[in-house]
């Protein structure tokens, strides 16, 4: 069962501190600053004592970190994982440990969802309809094959698997749409600067004609490397993003990045309510979901300044 943010009651904060301990996968992208800040925040608020430790892109690391909090003792393990798969024995130790665990931003693939309590985070999935759905009604009176460069995030991380996913998925059935250039850049910028800047040293009858950043950051690098190339970004390449950065907001309203579909990092006040919820023996739903918008060039203005990442 899936219970939207709105519907989560509010639980006053108990009278004694926990101990959280939080994996976070890395610090590659500004909305991943975000998602720290505010769990940092998060935690100083609801008087929880956090151990964080930062994982740089790196799933060993993560066990490493989840094998130091058991060693300490934490009430709560949350897990933020850099990718999706290998996930089941670690969280047997922790369930052998007796520490619950919470998912958050990136879903595991494990058959046993004993293993952990709830994931909080976004329908990645549904980002990716939501970026192809813009496209194909943007693009609705072009003629002839339209090209689409992608731009992937993370191997194996689930935002970079579900959002493609649901971008094919959804162009599936309309065959003049093909993504016909697609390679990883890690949801950095500067990968995003090379991938895009190698993808237009093609012959220019291979040059795309939309580019499907998975994230702001990448999009942002690739804004670069367009406008290196002698193209107008937003105009002779339609660009659509996912994250909603204030920065992703400014390009936006230049009119160098046509839509953007929202990712909500701000996950801290979840991730504590649901903290306290478990140490109170309440049941939590399987999965909490952000409420999350998509935003394009026609009202970037008026949203800019509303941006909190
Ligand atoms: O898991 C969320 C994704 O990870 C964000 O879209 C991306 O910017 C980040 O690095």
């Amino acid at each position: 069962d899936v219970l939207l943010k709105s519907e989560i009651p509010v639980v006053p904060p108990p009278s004694k501190s926990y101990v959280l301990g939080f994996s976070q996968l890395g610090s590659e992208s500004t909305w991943r600053e975000a998602n720290t800040s505010s769990i940092v925040e998060a935690a100083e608020e609801a008087g929880i004592s956090l151990m964080m430790r930062n994982a740089e892109q790196s799933q060993k690391k993560q066990f490493e970190a989840i094998r130091f909090f058991i060693r300490n003792n934490v009430d709560v393990i949350a897990i933020a994982p850099v990718v999706q798969y290998g996930w089941e024995p670690i969280l047997k130790e922790v369930k052998q440990a007796g520490i619950p665990v919470i998912i958050l931003d990136r879903s595991v693939n494990v058959k046993d969802s004993s293993l952990y309590v709830t994931f909080i985070g976004s329908d990645f999935y549904e980002e990716g309809v939501k970026a192809a759905k813009y496209m194909l009604d943007k693009m609705r009176h072009r003629t002839g094959t339209v090209k689409i460069a992608e731009l992937q995030g993370t191997v194996g991380s689930t935002p970079s698997i579900d959002r493609g996913r649901g971008f094919r998925e959804t162009i599936g059935t309309a065959p003049d749409f093909q993504v016909s250039l697609s390679q990883v850049a890690d949801f950095t910028v500067a990968k995003g600067r090379k991938v895009m800047s190698q993808f237009l040293e093609l012959p220019r009858e291979e040059w795309p004609q939309v580019l499907f950043s998975h994230n702001d950051d990448m999009a942002i690098g690739a804004v670069e490397a367009i406008e290196e190339a002698g193209l107008r970004p937003g105009e002779d390449l339609v660009i659509i993003s996912i994250d909603g950065t204030r920065r992703a907001f400014e390009q936006m309203k230049e009119g160098k990045i046509n839509a953007v579909v929202e990712c909500n990092p701000l996950l801290g006040p979840l991730l504590m309510q649901a903290t306290n919820e478990i140490m109170a023996g309440r049941t939590l739903p399987k999965q909490m979901v952000p409420e999350e918008d998509i935003f394009t060039q026609e009202i970037a203005s008026d949203e800019v300044e509303k941006r909190k990442y």
